[in-house]
């Protein structure tokens, strides 16, 4: 008896109460009570579920009101692709990514020498105190290649950097440019207004060695302040700036090396600030205190490093380490504990302790021509890009930044100079990684002139044997990269084609092509991942 009504009880849980009430009412327990009180008990169910339905159309219409009648708040609209054009001008192999008209699209910042700027500059080069042709920076709308500002910066540009932090209010940032001849600029990013125009001192046949670098404030005006570094005949010389006027502090300090671009501000593991300078076929150190110190005469309140220092003192020449090889690039990956750094020469590519500055892996045997990117290959692990060989001969390679082991390698033939590689973060914490390539040429006709065509190929981790081919193009690049406009949303890429002598004037064009990567499985894009920042994403 007691089993049969908890199972009742289990199949019809709301009639439950009913039952109980009735037990209360008599002990009358009979079978024949229950099918009695049945009628009364169904208009009840009836009602429960005419009400339930109605409030279930009462919410479902209030879903449809609110999702159809008021209207969601408005998202720009993105186009596909878009191209801008400037048809008698040259360029230069620099793109930058900032948001500028406050859209959450990521907008494009890049540079031309032109006679006129187009319709949306009401400004020329005369206006600026410049001769024609002049370098002009320019914004455009990520969401659809609008114009959002261009003037004219300098006669000609040597050096930009368009992530230094602005003073005011630590958000927006300014674009530093090294103008040629002798003059320093900062822009704001957000404007175009000039916020300081500085003549530069460096000498007359000096060549500005890349890239920017920017140190903790010295002059305590809570900006971080500018080092540059110039080379003439055989010595490098630094030179600080301060962050927010651009004025000089103190004079020329002579670092008592040879040196060449690719150079890296490294911070140790006891917080001492450090140039690194490639020079011929070792790595050659100065540090941050003793070029302040030199140029200031004065105390810094910067650090020296024990290690470091004993290292150098060893070396007339202030080298810290020999490698195999002429120093090509230097990268500061991230390590263990802290900052490890990436040498890579014209025979080896070593990842070194960021402290002790140890090997923690060689990979031998390659020739690298081209500065490493860093992508990820296992989910959350880091992976290093490299080219082996260059032109036909070009390798790709895909190494563990922990251990160096070779993760993937493909031959991809291209032209020497070809536009760089490109990573992308995807949802499965993996990175699409695109290559370009030499296009496999159908027409093997003598006759036809022969069409250089630039391949732009993807390759994903989870499909290691596809590589596929997105686009092909024949203009000369200029420059390349390709990034999440919208978090988690669109990626696209940014074509810079020009002239390829800086001294014929032709078709300069920007293009953005969305990637066709988004909603396919993995390879869709991460959620709010934002590109990692890179180590070198904004030099020239
Ligand atoms: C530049 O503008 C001037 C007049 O404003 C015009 O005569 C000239 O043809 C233009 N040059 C180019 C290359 O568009
Ligand atoms: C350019 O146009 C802006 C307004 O659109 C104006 O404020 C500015 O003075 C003009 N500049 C020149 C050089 O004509
Ligand atoms: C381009 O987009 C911006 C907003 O991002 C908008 O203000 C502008 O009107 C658009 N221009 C064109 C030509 O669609
Ligand atoms: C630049 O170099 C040339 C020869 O190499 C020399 O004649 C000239 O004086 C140098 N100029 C400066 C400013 O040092
Ligand atoms: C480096 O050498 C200088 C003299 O050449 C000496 O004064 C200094 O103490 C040395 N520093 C270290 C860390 O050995
Ligand atoms: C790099 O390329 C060279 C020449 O093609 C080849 O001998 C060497 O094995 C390659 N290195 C690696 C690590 O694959
Ligand atoms: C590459 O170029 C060829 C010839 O110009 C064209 O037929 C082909 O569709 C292009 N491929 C892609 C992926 O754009």
């Amino acid at each position: 008896m007691m089993d049969n009504k908890d199972l009742e009880a289990e199949i019809h849980p709301l009639k439950n109460e009913d039952r109980k009430s009735q037990e209360n009412l008599g002990n009358r327990l009979k079978n024949e009570d229950n099918l009695k009180s049945t009628p009364p008990q169904t208009r009840l169910s009836r009602c429960r579920t005419v009400a339930f339905f109605l409030s279930l159309f009462t919410c479902l219409f209030v879903v449809f009101v609110v999702s159809f009648i008021i209207p969601c708040p408005d998202r720009p609209e993105s186009q596909r692709m878009w191209r801008i054009d400037y048809n008698a001008a040259v360029t230069y192999d620099f793109l930058a990514m900032e948001d500028i008209n406050r859209d959450r699209i990521q907008d494009v910042v890049f540079l031309y020498k032109n006679t006129n700027s187009t319709d949306n500059s009401n400004q020329s080069c005369a206006d600026e105190g410049f001769s024609s042709p002049c370098a002009f920076v320019a914004a455009v709308s990520g969401a659809n290649g609008s114009v959002l500002w261009e003037r004219p910066v300098a006669q000609d540009v040597a050096l930009v950097d368009c992530a230094v932090p602005r003073l005011s209010d630590g958000k927006s940032s300014a674009c530093v440019l090294v103008g040629r001849p002798s003059s320093l600029t900062a822009v704001d990013l957000l404007t175009g207004e000039t916020l300081w125009s500085q003549p530069s001192s460096f000498g007359g046949n000096a060549s500005v060695l890349s890239p920017l670098l920017q140190v903790p404030d010295v002059d305590g005006d809570g900006a971080p302040d500018l080092l540059i570094l110039t080379r003439e005949a055989t010595q490098v010389s630094g030179y600080i700036y301060s962050g927010s006027t651009g004025r000089q502090i103190g004079h020329r300090g002579s670092l008592g090396v040879d040196g060449d671009s690719g150079l890296l501000l490294h911070v140790t593991r006891t917080g001492a600030h450090y140039i690194l300078l490639p020079c011929a076929s070792s790595l050659c150190s100065f540090s941050v205190k003793g070029l302040y110190e030199r140029v200031t005469g004065r105390e810094s309140p910067f650090k020296r490093d024990p290690l470091w220092e004993s290292m150098l003192n060893t070396s007339a020449t202030r080298q810290l380490l020999h490698s195999s090889g002429a120093v090509r690039y230097l990268m500061s990956v991230p390590g263990k504990s802290g900052q490890d750094l990436l040498l890579v020469s014209s025979e080896a590519c070593v990842l070194l302790d960021g402290q002790e500055l140890t090997p923690r892996w060689t990979l031998g045997e390659v020739q690298v021509m081209r500065k490493p990117i860093l992508g990820h290959y296992k989910p959350d692990t880091l992976a290093v890009v490299i080219e082996n060989g260059t032109g036909t001969d070009r390798q790709i390679l895909l190494l563990d930044l922990g251990s160096g082991a070779v993760l993937w390698s493909q031959a991809l033939p291209s032209f020497p100079g070809g536009p760089p590689s490109a990573s992308l973060p995807t949802a499965d914490h993996r990175s699409a990684f695109l290559f370009w390539g030499l296009h496999e040429l159908a027409s093997t006709n003598e006759m036809e002139p022969r069409v250089a065509q630039h391949s732009l190929y993807m390759f994903h981790p989870t499909l290691p044997s596809v590589l596929l081919e997105l686009v092909n193009i024949s203009a000369h690049i200029i420059a390349f990269d390709a990034l999440l406009f919208e978090p988690s949303r669109h990626a696209a890429y940014v074509l810079l084609t020009g002239p390829a002598s800086p001294s014929v004037p032709g078709l300069v064009s920007v293009t953005k092509h969305k990637e066709l990567l988004s909603n396919r499985g993995p390879m869709s894009l991460g959620m709010g991942a934002p590109p990692a920042p890179l180590p070198g994403a904004h030099l020239m």
